[in-house]
């Protein structure tokens, strides 16, 4: 299950809900800066690092080796699974392989961000995720099996230092968190850690299927995103076979997630983007503030060359389209299906294209009512005017929309 955006399209409540048809939930990069969120009787979850298949009895959730963890917001998260009567020692499995988040990763996050100025600034999640995979590739990070050699806590240190070199100004709370880093690290010994490529292979010889959890979405990968405005893993389809250790041809089904409309947290271009008052009624209809951090997310339309680009790229097989209800009762909604260049007229999608002189072009806008928020509508319970939306969409980019959310709740959701 893919973002195709900038990530937040609903991947969360998509992968709880198809949980129950898999033996293994599997994330395969990324780390806290994802926020999923999975309503259950009107009460959220939002899980940063546990993938969202743990809410179901009988489905085993697996972190991959490509992902980066870190223990002190992995003990929170673990806590109030718990607090909920969720069985989540029996339930998750580790790699041996996902890479340890420091204290001092967060600071150097801090720093880093501190140090650019302007429109240099990323907008990071703050959660020390570029620096622990800048670690990772410089081939000094911590892995998580560590945590049960001898020689863990000298590794710990002799990153720590390396890390306390270059920080300038590091704020006097990275020490206790040092004491939570370690407490968190009680909390993750008492899970069973596998070798994640041969715990993957075994699932796959006895025939179970891995439903894959994308973070973040493909917009903000680090190859094919907009770049430098991206995160540090690989979010698209790739991403999936270096993060949990398996073959190409092993994957199946590709499910990619869009909003019906595009949004945007952090800094980067953003094409369609829409004016102030637009922007507004979405984020306040869409309750568009991110999960992880809190911030306003940025609010415009649905971007089809940006969408083709990013079902392309991922060899999207089934489209789910999520936040249609978001969009009833709004007078226009809009559809952008090219750019103008300096006076040229552009019909695809590239992270390369001059993104300070581009403006969107936007054809015809469609209307729907408020939706009726019944359970499991079907497709010809939906107005009109948002049949002919979806039908556009799966038009442009040449994919079958399979299901479409509109609501946060699990069975707000129409199956074609
Ligand atoms: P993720 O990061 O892709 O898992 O998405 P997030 O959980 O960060 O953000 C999606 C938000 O939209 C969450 O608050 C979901 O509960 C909510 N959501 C998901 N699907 C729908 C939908 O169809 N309609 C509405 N109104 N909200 C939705
Ligand atoms: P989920 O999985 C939305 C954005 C940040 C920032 C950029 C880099 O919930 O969809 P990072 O902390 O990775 O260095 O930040 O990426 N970002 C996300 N935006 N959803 C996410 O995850 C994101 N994870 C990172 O806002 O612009
Ligand atoms: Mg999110």
């Amino acid at each position: 299950m893919l973002g195709l955006q900038w990530g937040d399209e609903g991947k969360g409540k998509l992968v709880d809900q198809l949980s129950k048809s898999y033996d293994v939930v599997a994330r395969f990069q990324g780390g806290p800066n994802a926020g999923h969120t999975i309503y259950v009787n009107e009460k959220p979850f939002v899980l940063h690092q546990i993938p969202s298949g743990i809410l179901h009895e009988g489905v085993e959730n697996f972190i991959g080796n490509g992902v980066v963890i870190d223990p002190i917001v992995f003990s929170e998260e673990a806590g109030q699974l718990k607090r909920a009567g969720v069985l989540i020692t029996e339930r998750l499995r580790l790699s041996q392989g996902a890479m340890l988040i420091l204290p001092t990763h967060r600071e150097l996050d801090i720093q880093e961000e501190r140090f650019r100025s302007g429109q240099d600034k990323i907008g990071s999640t703050l959660r020390g995720i570029g620096p622990c995979y800048q670690d990772k590739v410089g081939r000094r990070g911590l892995r998580l099996h560590e945590i049960h050699g001898a020689e863990f806590k000298n590794h710990y240190e002799k990153l720590r230092n390396y890390h306390l070199q270059i920080l300038k100004d590091p704020s006097p709370e990275w020490k206790e968190e040092e004491e939570r880093f370690f407490e968190g690290v009680e909390e993750l010994r008492q899970y069973k850690m596998v070798e994640g490529q041969t715990y993957v292979q075994e699932k796959l010889k006895a025939q179970q299927s891995i439903l894959a959890e994308g973070a973040q979405g493909t917009l903000l990968d680090v190859d094919h995103g907009t770049y430098p405005y991206v995160t540090s893993s690989s979010t698209q389809v790739g991403g999936v076979c270096t993060g949990l250790g398996l073959a190409p041809w092993h994957v199946g089904e590709i499910f990619g997630v869009t909003k019906a409309y595009c949004t945007r947290v952090g800094e980067g271009p953003f094409i369609t983007q829409a004016l102030p008052k637009e922007e507004h009624m979405i984020q306040e209809r869409g309750e568009e503030r991110g999960s992880t951090t809190g911030r306003l997310r940025r609010c415009g339309w649905i971007d089809l060359p940006a969408l083709r680009y990013a079902v392309q790229l991922n060899g999207v097989t089934q489209l789910m389209l999520t936040k249609v209800d978001v969009l009833g009762g709004l007078d226009s909604v809009k559809v952008c299906v090219g750019y103008e260049i300096g006076g040229d007229q552009v019909k695809v999608f590239s992270p390369h294209l001059n993104m300070t002189e581009i403006r969107p072009l936007y054809d015809e806008e469609y209307a729907w009512e408020k939706l009726s928020r019944e359970d499991r509508l079907s497709f010809e319970d939906f107005p009109i005017p948002l049949q002919k939306y979806i039908e556009r969409i799966e038009k442009e980019v040449d994919v079958p929309v399979s299901r479409i959310s509109y609501g946060v709740g699990r069975e707000q959701v129409c199956l074609r």
